[in-house]
This record gives structure tokens, C-alpha cells and sequence, in this order.
């Protein structure tokens, strides 16, 4: 009947109207909900198609359903449009742009010392070295008394060490990894152990805390040579350039006979009379070192007779200011960032 034809050409216009206005997933929701929810205008023309006569309903029914698709076809249509539109939108809020020059963030850098150790620990371990640790709190034992330092020794005067009441102590250098490793691993053997010390110390050369290195190599007849060279091979390579070198006779209680290393002033190579880095005398001093004494050799449960070895101890503060050219030791300590990320040089 025409009422009915009307009511759906009516509904269709309806809804194109409708479709048109529409610009966000909102509106085309609410106009979804309008014809096709249950209480719609096209829901309820689709109910009214029983009330019909019966010769009419079969046609009626057709032309709904088809009206039914299209606004079902043209509402994913519109959303189709609006979602492309509005990612469109966030697209180019959100949009990166690469070309734009970076906020200069500050890159992490390891500490001069810490690199310090790293090169030299790698240096040795290219000689068949390994890398061994010991505890900072340590025993009287292991710090002096294996070390050939009993109680009476002079030598403990050398050392300002920092006791606790139970006379445990702070160690004063890392000779007693030395003990500690011999005990551990025996013989033979090669390691370095880098580490924090602590000494009674405070002024612009000296801080209560510094970092050694010390080197132990435990074989049968190691001979002082083979020290030499080994000592030398790593200052040169850690400097990258083979400087003169010089021993002079020393004496450690631990080590017999007892040297230390000086090298040319890497600074003035010893032509600058006023050289602030070796003061006009053309040399530094790098390291401590000897052949083991035989009793540091039998506290570490080595039989001195079949074995011997040499140790070294190297002051890695010194070598790292002396690699970087860094001038001032607390710059070392001071736990400034500015300075510890720019690379170490410049203004400071
Ligand atoms: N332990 C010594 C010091 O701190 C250095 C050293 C180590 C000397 C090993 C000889 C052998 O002064």
C-alpha cells in the first residue's frame, strides 16, 4: 500500500538527511541507535510489515530489507570516513619530526679509574693473566701478618691503617689478595686484583681512599727479568708508546729484593724544568714491586722451594691522571658529574 511505500521512501530520506549532518563516531553512533536500535524508525517499519494485507506485505518486506543493507552499507561507510579522518588528525599532531635537532642528552661515561682498570686488567689478561678480588674490611692476618709485618715490624708505621675495634681493619693496599689467592688457587699462578685501599691520609696529593692494582705471578723459577718485562710490556701499553723506564732498589717487607718502577715523565719526557707533573725531575713513580719473599710464599700453603714469583702494586689514581691529564686528585673523588662526563679535560 502507498502508506507503507511513503513511510519507507519517508524513513530513507530520513536517514540520508541525517547521514549528512553527521561528523564524529558519536553522532553516527546516536544515528545508528535512531533507525537501527530497538526502538528505531526502520525497526519499527520492519514490525509494521505484519499489520499489512498480506498481498502487500511480501513486497513491502523486500523493499525494507534493501533499505535495511543500504544504511547498514552507508553507516560502515560513514565510519570508515570519519576514523580515516580523524587518525588523519592525530597523525599530524603526533607527528615526529626527525629533522629536528637533538636535546643533547648527556651520555653516561665510565669513571677515569674505572676505565683505568679496565684497560690494565685487560693488558694482563692478554698475558694470561685473571682478574681475582678481595674484601676492602679485612683481617690484621692477611693485610700484615702473612704479608711478612708482624705486629713489631716497623713497617706497619709506613702503612696509617684505619682499625675498628675488634682490630679488623681497612685495607692499606691489595698485597693481601695476594695470600688470599695463593690460598684459594695455588700454585702456579697469575692475577691481578684491582681495588679500593685506605690509608690515614688527607691533602691535595693524598686521599684516604685510592684504588691499586696489584699483580702476583706464582711459577718455578720466575726470574726478576721476566718481572722487568712484564711490568715494562704493561706500562707501555697502557700508555700507548714505549716510554724510558728505570728501577730503583726499594724495599717492601713482602717482596725480596724490592724495586720501584719509574718512568719517563709522560708530560715533558723530562725536558721542561718546571713540569708540574714530575716537577722537573723527568721521572714518575708508577709502581712497588719484588720477588715474593718466601715466607709470604708459605702463608699462601706454597712450598717456596719448588716455587717462586714476583708481585707488583700500582697506584691506578696516578695512572689515570697521568693517561688523562687530569691534574687535580679530588677531581678523582669529588663525585662531580659535570666533570665526570665531560670527558675529563677542559675547564676543570
Ligand atoms: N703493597 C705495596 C704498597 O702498597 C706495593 C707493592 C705491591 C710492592 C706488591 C711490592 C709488591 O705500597
Amino acid at each position: 500500500m502507498a502508506v507503507t511505500e511513503l513511510n519507507i521512501a519517508d524513513v530513507r530520506d530520513a536517514f540520508l538527511v541525517s547521514l549528512n549532518a553527521i561528523h564524529s563516531l558519536q553522532e553516527l553512533d546516536d544515528l545508528r541507535v535512531k533507525f537501527t536500535g530497538k526502538k528505531g524508525e526502520l525497526t519499527l517499519l520492519l514490525r509494521s510489515v505484519g499489520k499489512l494485507p498480506p498481498e502487500q506485505r511480501k513486497q513491502a518486506g523486500q523493499e525494507m530489507n534493501s533499505l535495511r543493507d543500504e544504511i547498514d552499507i552507508r553507516l560502515a561507510e560513514a565510519e570508515k570516513i570519519i576514523r580515516d579522518a580523524e587518525n588523519e588528525k592525530l597523525e599530524i599532531q603526533e607527528r615526529i619530526d626527525v629533522t629536528l635537532p637533538p636535546k643533547g642528552r648527556l651520555k653516561g661515561a665510565f669513571h677515569p679509574v674505572l676505565q683505568t682498570m679496565h684497560e690494565i686488567a685487560d693488558i694482563m689478561q692478554g698475558l694470561g693473566y685473571s682478574v681475582a678480588s678481595g674484601p676492602e674490611h679485612e683481617e690484621d692476618f692477611y693485610n700484615f701478618e702473612c704479608l711478612n709485618i708482624p705486629a713489631w715490624h716497623p713497617a706497619r708505621d709506613m702503612q696509617d691503617t684505619f682499625y675498628f675495634n675488634d682490630g679488623t681493619l681497612l685495607r692499606t693496599h691489595t698485597s693481601p689478595v695476594q695470600i688470599r689467592a695463593m690460598l684459594q688457587y695455588g700454585a702456579p699462578l697469575r692475577i691481578v686484583c684491582p681495588g679500593k685501599v685506605f690509608r690515614r691520609d688527607n691533602d691535595t696529593t693524598h686521599s684516604p681512599m685510592f684504588n691499586q692494582m696489584e699483580g702476583l705471578l706464582i711459577d718455578k723459577d720466575v726470574s726478576f727479568s721476566v718481572l722487568k718485562g712484564t711490568i715494562t710490556e704493561m706500562v707501555n701499553a697502557f700508555f700507548g708508546r714505549s716510554l724510558k723506564a728505570r728501577f730503583r732498589a726499594s724495599y717492601f717487607p713482602f717482596t725480596e729484593p724490592s724495586m720501584e718502577l719509574d718512568i719517563e715523565c709522560v708530560e715533558c719526557s723530562g725536558h721542561d724544568e718546571d713540569c708540574r707533573v714530575c716537577h722537573g725531575t723527568g721521572w714518575l713513580e708508577v709502581a712497588g714491586m719484588g720477588m715474593v719473599h718466601p715466607n709470604v710464599i708459605r702463608a699462601g700453603k706454597i712450598d717456596p722451594n719448588i716455587y717462586n714469583g714476583f708481585a707488583f702494586g700500582l697506584g691506578l689514581d696516578r695512572l689515570a691522571m697521568l693517561k688523562y691529564g687530569i691534574s687535580d686528585l679530588r677531581l678523582l673523588f669529588d663525585g662531580n658529574t659535570a666533570y665526570l662526563l665531560s670527558g675529563w679535560g677542559g675547564e676543570f
